[in-house]
């Protein structure tokens, strides 16, 4: 039962300075000053719920508890964890519809491996990585003959949990179109389960992008998504996470932020391309590793948008390829 301990706790400026630094330090999380208030409000029911009627004592157990379970509940507390299947339809239809038959087309081209690695860092409840897994079905029909990983990872084991799981139901399943619904879901009574097949393709994992070295052990990815978490991030958090996904991408590889964010004051390393639906930034083929502000292709955002380098030929090809390759049920 939560005691109203707390009810109207007062945080010194001190305290939230110490909190805020530690989150940040931690996570990459910034609060300005202005969220004070905010950081207040989130910490009040969980000191209430441990009896705790100081921060300062709050801060003491979150910072020596080794189990990390409280860091867990402090992160819940601290992220938005909103998402949905099939957030933000035009970037999708353009992984769809666009970027995965270049990559696929490079694949074949290359004889290389039929290999396909993409990366949904900062997953939330799994619906990303999930809908991830359901394009990627939609357009490769039987996915014989390719291996397809999915590597999806949050820093909060709650969310991971119910991501594991794969059970839904709600306003998250509004953007699911009929079909996708009867094909890659089993519904029991109001709930929709997401099905082996497409749960088999993704490998969740706890992971905290503020940590360099979790992102030094990702590779080769052909793609990676990492949609409305660096919002949090302070900008020298946003350029260290973003070299290290720029290191993760195999060349050419391609990386999607949120449709609010860029990459602008952050990295210079990426080339910005315009699709037909999406503007997705790419790491060039050619381009080994990079400097987030410092990188071998040193097209500017805005440059790019009147430059626009290689797209035409790229949205085109894909269109093209459009024709040649499964049609996606879910385009509008
Ligand atoms: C708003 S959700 C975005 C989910 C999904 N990418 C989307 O766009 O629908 C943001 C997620 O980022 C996670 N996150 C925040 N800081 C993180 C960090 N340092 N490392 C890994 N994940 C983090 C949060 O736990 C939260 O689940």
């Amino acid at each position: 039962m939560i005691s109203d301990v707390n009810k109207g706790l007062t945080m010194t400026q001190e305290e939230f300075v110490m909190i805020r630094d530690f989150i940040h330090e931690k996570a990459g999380i910034f609060f300005a000053e202005n969220k004070m208030y905010l950081v207040q409000n989130r910490l009040e029911k969980r000191m209430a719920e441990l009896e705790m009627k100081s921060v300062r004592d709050y801060f003491y157990h979150v910072k020596y508890d080794v189990s990390q379970k409280e860091f867990n509940r402090l992160m819940v507390l601290m992220t938005t964890n909103e998402t949905s299947f099939f957030r933000n339809e035009p970037q999708l239809i353009c992984f769809s519809n666009e970027v995965l038959p270049l990559i696929i087309e490079q694949k074949i081209q290359s004889k290389g491996a039929k290999r396909l690695k993409f990366w949904s860092a900062g997953c939330s409840t799994g619906e990303e990585p999930y809908t991830l897994a359901m394009l990627i079905m939609e357009r490769l029909g039987s996915l014989a003959g390719w291996n397809i990983e999915i590597i999806a990872n949050d820093i909060s084991e709650d969310v991971l949990q119910k991501a594991r799981k794969g059970v839904y139901s709600g306003l998250t399943l509004r953007n699911v179109k009929p079909d996708i619904l009867s094909r890659y879901y089993n519904k029991s009574g109001g709930d929709y389960a997401v099905k082996p097949e497409v749960k088999a393709l993704v490998k969740f994992s706890q992971i905290n992008l503020n940590v360099s070295r979790n992102l030094s052990l990702m590779s080769n990815m052909d793609a990676i998504f990492c949609r409305n978490v660096m919002i949090y991030f302070s900008e020298e958090v946003k350029k260290q996470i973003v070299r290290g996904f720029f290191n993760a991408l195999t060349p050419g590889g391609y990386f999607y932020i949120g449709h609010s964010e860029t990459l602008h004051g952050i990295s210079k390393a990426f080339k910005l391309v315009y699709f037909k639906n999406a503007l997705v930034y790419q790491k060039e083929a050619g381009q080994v590793g990079a400097t987030a502000t410092r990188g071998t292709a040193t097209t500017t955002l805005s440059k790019a948008r009147t430059e626009v380098p290689g797209v035409a030929n790229g949205a085109s090809r894909a269109m093209d390829l459009l024709s040649k390759i499964k049609p996606m049920t879910v385009k509008k």
